[in-house]
């Protein structure tokens, strides 16, 4: 089984990945740890804490940080996940308490109870990898794979013409976590863009799958008006989930591999940069990065029915 950590600012598909993570016979989840973006960072641990218990899952949940690496933070996407990050949806305070750890501390304690075993996915902006990286280099070794949603390589953004939410919310610590020498693998709009779940889809999940499907079709509703009115897309798309389903429906995912960086000033700020790998001269942004992974396109029919399968 995946030994797995999700770091997360819940928010409507991070439930829908979270719903997944809980649900897979192959996944242990051993986390939630929280950041900032759809919603302020203890809101992300109030939701994070609700979630489990509402899906009678004992994962840990770790508060991460406040604030982004190098600059103010952004208003959180309240508009697009609703002022509770749920769509308005009530889901059940919490009586558990989050972790005495903090998410970068507790990060550091499970690689090192687990070496070589623990994979991160991180499915919001990247400010805990950043200071995971900052506060102990050695991590790198320890860690099986690091899965980040965020970023856009060969498509355009979804805030700005050019940057995708997470990576927007805070590029320094993306620019850094990109550059860190560590088996990642990037899931960026390229491949979360073609999976659209649509009222259908979700409905059909709602019947078949009652306690994990009714409340995530609730808040699909709400979402997908934002897609609708500012994509002209008939659903929502669920980016999350596939950091997950990258372990475990690998052949649904076509790759790239290459260097990556962020930009993190001017008015391209949070845009990725990817040049493929082998490239003879590189461009001097790319000095000294690794190649990583890249999810560059997806086939939908694989992934709608392997998260239907798993969630029912
Ligand atoms: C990402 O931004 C957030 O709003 C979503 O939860 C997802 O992680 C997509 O750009
Ligand atoms: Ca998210």
């Amino acid at each position: 089984r995946h030994k797995i950590i999700l770091d997360t600012d819940p928010g409507i598909d991070d439930a829908m990945a979270i719903a997944y993570a809980i649900a897979h016979p192959e996944i242990e989840l051993l986390a939630l740890t929280t950041i900032f973006g759809n919603v302020r960072t203890h809101e992300a641990t109030r939701n994070a804490l609700a979630l489990l218990d509402h899906w009678g899952s004992d994962a840990d949940v770790a508060e991460g940080e406040p604030a982004p690496v190098a600059m103010p933070g952004n208003e959180p996407s309240y508009l697009v996940h609703g002022r509770n990050g749920f769509g308005e949806i009530d889901i059940p305070a919490s009586r558990r308490s989050k972790h005495a750890l903090d998410a970068v501390d507790y990060i550091i304690e499970a690689t090192r109870k687990f070496p070589g075993e623990i994979v991160l996915c991180a499915v919001g902006p990247v400010t805990n990898l950043a200071r995971l990286l900052e506060r102990d280099p050695d991590v790198v070794t320890r860690i099986k794979a690091v899965v980040v949603m965020g970023g856009a390589v060969h498509r355009k953004g979804n805030v700005t013409p050019m940057a995708e939410a997470n990576f927007w919310n805070d590029p320094h610590a993306a620019d850094r976590v990109l550059g860190a020498q560590w088996p990642l693998v990037l899931a960026p709009l390229d491949c979360t863009m073609p999976v659209v779940f649509t009222p259908d889809y979700m409905q059909a999940l709602a019947r078949e799958s009652p306690g994990l499907g009714e409340p995530l079709a609730a808040m699909a509703e709400f979402y997908a008006r934002f897609y609708r009115s500012h994509m002209g897309i008939g659903g929502c798309v669920p980016h999350d989930v596939m950091a997950l389903s990258w372990l475990t429906v690998p052949g649904a995912f076509r790759l790239q591999k290459g260097a990556l960086a962020v930009i993190t000033n001017g008015p391209a700020i949070g845009q990725t940069l990817f040049q493929p790998g082998g490239t003879q001269s590189r461009a001097r942004c790319f000095d000294g990065r690794p190649d990583h992974m890249v999810m560059v396109d997806t086939d939908p029919e694989m992934f709608l029915a392997d998260y239907m399968m798993v969630m029912t």
